[in-house]
């Protein structure tokens, strides 16, 4: 199904906040990290810093204590609960709609640690981990039901009815968004189970000088996401289960899942969008070959204003051939005019120590004189020529020696034929 079949669909059924425009899908996450208040962040980061690696410690202690104590415990609730506190994790549960008949959640996704503070409320397991390595199982939530990607059904049934506290979670956008609008359920087994489903509507943010550090953004890894979190003073999630609901008779899978997706989005108060994890993971690969792309352009100007500074350094080089060519490169690139640079040069505004002007030898051997222009011409990569003229070898008779007189006479007339066309910028 196409994303504009989904939209016209969504567009047409759909009442409420979806009475507004369709955003657009790079609104659905931030780019940066951090958009600006860089200088509070600058004074906060000695003591974030110190509270990061002391929370390190205690994150250590909290996945030691999620181990020793039995996952459904009332105390291990509250112990984790308030370690993680500390941790800078403050969960806040807004309406509780407890069920004990409800065995699947599903919510929306904005932040790596969204299991874990659900896990803290009523204690879950998450089938399928998609970007979550296996070893911060922390408190034993993730757990594989054969194929990771969509686990299998009837595991998933079993496993419902052998545990009695226990609660399946899913994430069905299968992406974190920084919730302005609801993606679209790609996941399905939550509503493929019959049994009753309770979205829960989960927010983050965190509090006024931190209010812009994204949890999140687009391309960032769970361990990034993680060190933010506790480099930040605390971030506050705040958690509204609503009524379970459960599938109609004649309801198709598609449809349930479509109608639990717009429950929650009235809930948070956004749009239930069509994109998909898929056009998420598109848009990430476009927006890095953008970068690439204004990367090489900038470069491609960089080697085109130096292809051009060459230009007119050989030009002063050549009414000034005592000033060294350095010298006359850095004025030019303070001036970019060779008018300026020869006056400053004349006038003296600029010091320089003269290099001495070598004399040109009657013999044929290579001219100093030519050294600097050449030195650019090797810069200036599409113009070759050498100024190369000297003999092979000495010839024995006087014939060879008159030859070698003959060809090295033309090789130095074509030189300066050469060195003529560029001076000139002539095209043949
Ligand atoms: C999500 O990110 C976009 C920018 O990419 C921003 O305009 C929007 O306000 C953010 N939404 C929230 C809820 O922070
Ligand atoms: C499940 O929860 C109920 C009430 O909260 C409790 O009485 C029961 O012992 C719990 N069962 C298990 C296996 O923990
Ligand atoms: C030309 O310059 C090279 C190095 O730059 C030097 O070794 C050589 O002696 C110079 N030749 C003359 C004739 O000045
Ligand atoms: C100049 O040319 C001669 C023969 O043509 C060669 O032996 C010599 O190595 C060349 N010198 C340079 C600097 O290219």
């Amino acid at each position: 199904m196409s994303s504009d079949d989904a939209s016209s669909s969504r567009g047409t059924q759909a009442p409420g906040p979806s009475a507004n425009p369709l955003p657009s899908i790079d609104t659905l996450f931030h780019l940066e990290r951090i958009p600006n208040q860089l200088t509070l962040l600058c004074l906060y980061m000695p003591l974030g810093v110190v509270l990061g690696f002391l929370r390190v410690f205690i994150c250590f202690h909290t996945f030691l204590v999620t181990l020793l104590l039995p996952k459904t415990s009332v105390i291990r609730c509250y112990i984790v609960r308030a370690m993680c506190t500390i941790l800078g994790l403050v969960v806040i549960e807004e309406e509780k709609n407890r069920d004990p008949e409800v065995k699947v959640f599903v919510a929306n996704h904005v932040s790596i640690v969204d299991h874990w503070m659900l896990d803290l409320l009523q204690p879950c397991v998450l089938p399928s981990v998609w970007d979550i390595p296996c070893v911060l199982n922390w408190g034993h939530i993730y757990k594989s039901f054969s194929s990771p990607q969509e686990p299998n059904v009837v595991s998933l049934k079993s496993f419902i009815q052998s545990q009695q506290n226990v609660t399946l979670l899913g994430f069905p956008e299968a992406a974190i968004s920084n919730g302005t609008a609801l993606m679209r359920f790609t996941q399905t087994w939550p509503f493929e189970l019959d049994v009753p489903v309770q979205a829960v509507a989960i927010k983050a943010s965190r509090s006024s000088p931190f209010r812009d550090l994204s949890i999140a953004t687009l391309d960032s890894s769970w361990f990034a996401d993680l060190v933010w979190l506790l480099f930040c003073p605390w971030t506050t999630f705040h958690i509204c289960r609503l009524p379970a609901v459960s599938r109609g008779r004649e309801e198709t899978v598609e449809e349930f899942s479509q109608r639990v997706a717009e429950m929650l989005a009235a809930q948070l108060g956004v749009r239930a969008t069509p994109y998909t994890k898929a056009e998420k993971q598109e848009l990430v690969k476009r927006l890095h070959r953008e970068r690439l792309q204004v990367h090489r352009r900038s470069q491609e100007a960089n080697a085109r204003s130096n292809l051009y500074l060459v230009h007119m350094a050989n030009q002063v080089k050549e009414v000034l051939p005592d000033v060294p060519l350095h010298v006359i490169m850095q004025d030019l690139q303070e001036t970019n005019s060779v008018d300026s640079t020869i006056s400053r040069i004349i006038d003296g505004v600029v010091s320089y120590i003269p290099e001495k002007r070598p004399t040109v030898e009657a013999r044929g051997e290579p001219s100093n004189q030519t050294m600097p222009i050449q030195e650019l011409l090797k810069t200036a990569k599409d113009v070759q020529v050498t100024f190369n003229t000297s003999a092979s070898s000495f010839g024995s008779t006087a014939q060879e020696r008159f030859q070698s007189y003959h060809e090295r006479k033309t090789r130095l007339i074509e030189n300066a034929r050469m060195k003529y066309i560029q001076k000139h910028g002539i095209k043949i």
